[in-house]
């Protein structure tokens, strides 16, 4: 019997140290098999099924609790695939949903939408708890596209029909979330969707002021449950709320009586502080303070990192942009010296890279800046080669697009970045995607040229890369892919393979000449003297 895992002893994954990391990493699969294999067995004997589906989601909720969300979801879908036809009506509904549930706490939209569908479609119009479980899960996908709207009204009617049920509803059994927990998140989602919506020009002040008492009264039942992290997490609703309605006293109030709470209990670094951090990031921001909001914004960042919930650690990226977004607005005319500003000292994409290196254990620190330097090198190199491709270079914008490339990854969760082993297909279809969230940030933050460049650096000459699978790659893009493999390849971090000489990996890499890269670019690249990467300057 597989009884107690090793999971139970865990409180969160990202806590561990890297090489109990590694150990965990190991297991997960092993564990995963024996799981699936006795629940076949149990299968044949029909009285011991009911029981042992009980601990199948018993097993679920641990990897969730730990944070592995990825664990749980191979878990059920593995199930989902191989037991189809064999489960009954009730229990496939239920793990369709939480397969659902699972993908859109991921960030993986896509997927979500299609098991929600399939949940939807057999559970028809009845309100079931499972029903209520669904709703979250559209509200989730709703957020993450945008769609404030959806994301409040569906929010707003899952509350509604929790509201109604009394302790001891059925939530507490067979779902990936108890009733409490799934309470907590759809009130989050219903005041940060609200947010969003009552800020947005199309509505009127009528309309506005209506979705923001909606929001408090949620944030308020919130706190009528009496637990003690629900208050808090009421308190930073409402600072959130209260200052968003032109209320600063208010929302000050608030926030002071939070951090009475975080302090009584050094709280700083969980969830708490989390919630706390990033209420208080949004407010700075309100009041135009970036530098606080910024070092709150990274506060939220490291707090998130002690919470196993990958949905807030994937929104206090959202929240960190917008700030970076309003502050672009802000001051237009700072952004005028892109170097200066931007690459500075403390500067902001300087800091986007800094979250990157903290959340990614096997890339390396210096990943970025070795890439970076290098492809500076190469750019130099082969403007005194090819002095005609004057006009298609520019080194500053090939530096800084290089620095920056894979900022993109801050948006997928730290398992899936720091996960040891064979991705299955939808975990790499979603790494995958770093490269149209590199571009969506830096379009955000109004850096046109370097989004287009950062958006190829996974392009191959041949047509062989991603996303798009074009031949027509800038000269720019083309010299990042090399250097970005290049650093790849000779790093002592790598997570799979041996690491690499410089000249046995320049060698290689010189081979795809024609296949990956162009040959002006790999010319360059061999008149380069490796040793010195690192102490190559900025531009
Ligand atoms: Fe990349
Ligand atoms: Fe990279």
């Amino acid at each position: 019997m597989v009884k107690k895992i090793v999971l139970s002893r865990l409180s969160n994954i990202k806590t561990l140290s890297k090489k109990n990391f590694e150990l965990y990493s190991e297991r997960v699969p092993v564990i995963l098999e024996s799981i699936v294999n006795h629940f076949e067995q149990s299968m044949a004997k029909r009285e011991e099924f009911e029981s042992y589906l009980e601990q199948l989601f018993q097993y679920t909720r641990n990897f969730i609790e730990t944070g592995d969300l990825l664990a749980a979801l191979k878990l059920l879908t593995q199930v989902h695939e191989t037991f189809e036809s064999k489960l009954n009506k009730k229990t496939r509904l239920l793990i369709t949903a939480a397969i659902a549930y699972l993908f859109a706490a991921l960030g993986m939209d896509e997927e979500a939408d299609h098991f929600l569908a399939e949940s939807l479609k057999s559970s028809g119009a009845e309100i079931t708890p499972c029903y209520v479980f669904n709703m979250t899960t559209q509200s989730m996908i709703a957020l993450q596209r945008r769609n404030f709207n959806v994301a409040v009204s569906t929010s707003r009617r899952a509350l509604n029909y929790l509201e109604k049920t009394k302790s001891g509803s059925p939530f507490s059994m067979r779902l990936p979330l108890s009733g409490p927990e799934l309470r907590q998140r759809l009130t989050h989602i219903h005041t940060i969707a609200s947010l969003e919506l009552a800020t947005t020009e199309q509505v009127g002040s009528g309309k506005r002021k209506t979705i923001f008492e909606n929001a408090l009264s949620s944030s308020r039942n919130l706190n009528a449950a009496g637990k003690k992290r629900h208050r808090f997490f009421y308190l930073c609703q409402q600072a959130l709320i209260c200052a968003s309605m032109g209320y600063p006293s208010k929302s000050e109030d608030a926030l002071e009586k939070a951090f009475h709470m975080l302090n009584a209990n050094q709280d700083f670094l969980t969830a708490h502080g989390y919630y706390y951090y990033a209420a208080r990031a949004v407010l700075h921001s309100y009041h135009s303070d970036f530098s606080s909001a910024y070092s709150d914004a990274k506060l939220a960042f490291r707090a998130s990192f002690n919470t196993p919930d990958v949905f807030m650690e994937l929104y206090v990226m959202d929240v960190f942009l917008d700030i970076a977004q309003t502050f672009s607005m802000s001051f237009p005319e700072n952004r005028k010296n892109v170097s200066e500003f931007y690459m500075k000292g403390n500067s902001l994409l300087k800091q986007f890279v800094e979250f990157l290196e903290e959340k990614d254990w096997y890339t390396g620190k210096k990943h970025s800046h070795r890439v970076a330097s290098l492809s500076y090198m190469i750019g130099k190199k082969m403007l005194t080669l090819f002095p005609y491709v004057q006009n298609q270079l520019d080194l500053q914008t090939l530096y800084l697009a290089a620095y920056v490339h894979d900022v993109g990854k801050l948006k997928l969760p730290w398992i899936l970045i720091n996960k040891i082993g064979k991705l299955s297909d939808y975990e790499l279809s979603y790494v995958f995607r770093h490269v149209t969230f590199s571009r969506d940030i830096l379009e955000k933050l109004n850096f046109r040229d370097i989004a287009r460049i950062v958006f190829q650096h996974h392009e191959n000459m041949d047509g062989s890369g991603y996303p798009g699978g074009t031949r027509d790659i800038s000269i720019a893009a083309n010299i990042i892919s090399l250097a970005d493999s290049f650093e790849a390849m000779t790093s002592p971090h790598r997570k799979y393979k041996e690491q690499k000489t410089l000249v046995e990996t320049r060698d290689e890499l010189s081979a795809m000449e024609g296949q990956f890269y162009l040959p002006e670019v790999i010319k360059a690249f061999r008149m380069i003297d490796l040793d010195k990467v690192d102490l190559s300057p900025e531009p």
